[in-house]
């Protein structure tokens, strides 16, 4: 998959009148933007709400968190088909922040990705990545390789199933400093051989894309942009500023 994904991971910082409001402002600056992909994921409160405004624009919308099962007693959840109902196209699993509040784990977000595979038009952005000690301590590629298998082994791909992966060093996100562009090429490499040693070299070139999150802003993005293996970015703190995300996609 060649074309590069950004995405918008807006977690629980606005307002719901915040969230309308700068989901208006994006789809004003992105007015006829072209290149990459842009995915927006607001709270999940909000979701049909901006789907509605950035309809027919070239934004797209995703969800921060699903469930696993699509109906049932499960208070509180969220299915896949919901999802897509609600007009996402994409849905982030496992990230971080889900781990270390919801102690969500790798488990769970096998299970999360097998019921995302099963709804048509949804792709799942499926989060990895290693601890500062974990770092320290030389054990991220072990950790990588690890967190990969328990996510998506076992799973065959069908011919059009994408599958984003999201290398999200944990140390780097909402810190301010991203990672050295060199050491995310090597982790990116990695996570690709791993890849392809569970789904062949040919479905990981054709389904998957392996994207970059954690601090990223306009002033460090160009240091991505060429990165060998890099197909993409997570934003956090930065796509909630229109502008500087719209600098960000740009850029990349
Ligand atoms: P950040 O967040 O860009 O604010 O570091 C990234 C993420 O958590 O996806």
């Amino acid at each position: 998959m060649n074309n590069k994904i950004v995405i918008a991971n807006w977690k629980m910082k606005l307002s719901l009148a915040e969230t309308l409001e700068l989901a208006k402002k994006m789809k004003n600056k992105f007015k006829g933007f072209s290149g990459s992909e842009v995915v927006i994921c607001p709270n999940s409160l909000s979701l049909i709400e901006v789907g509605k405004i950035i309809k027919g624009g070239p934004l797209k919308l995703g969800a921060q968190n699903v469930f696993w099962e699509d109906r049932g007693a499960y208070t509180g959840e969220i299915s896949p088909s919901m999802l897509k109902e609600a007009g996402c196209e994409y849905v982030i699993i496992g990230h971080s922040e889900r781990r270390k509040y919801l102690l969500e784990n790798y488990e769970m977000i096998h299970q999360e990705f097998k019921a995302v595979l099963g709804v048509e038009g949804l792709t799942p952005i499926v989060c990895v990545g290693e601890e500062a000690e974990e770092r320290k301590t030389d054990r991220r590629d072990f950790v990588l390789v690890d967190q990969l298998q328990q996510a998506l082994g076992g799973i065959n791909l069908l011919g059009d199933q994408r599958v984003i992966v999201a290398y999200e060093p944990i140390w780097a996100i909402g810190s301010g400093v991203a990672i050295e562009p060199e050491e995310a090429e090597y982790a990116h490499k990695i996570i690709k051989i791993s890849l392809r040693d569970m789904f062949g070299m040919k479905v990981v070139k054709n389904n998957f894309r392996i994207i970059y999150g954690g601090s990223i802003s306009s002033k460090n993005v160009k240091e991505f942009t060429n990165l060998e293996g890099v197909d993409g970015l997570l934003v956090g703190g930065a796509s909630l500023d229109a502008g500087e995300f719209y600098k960000i996609a740009k850029a990349i």
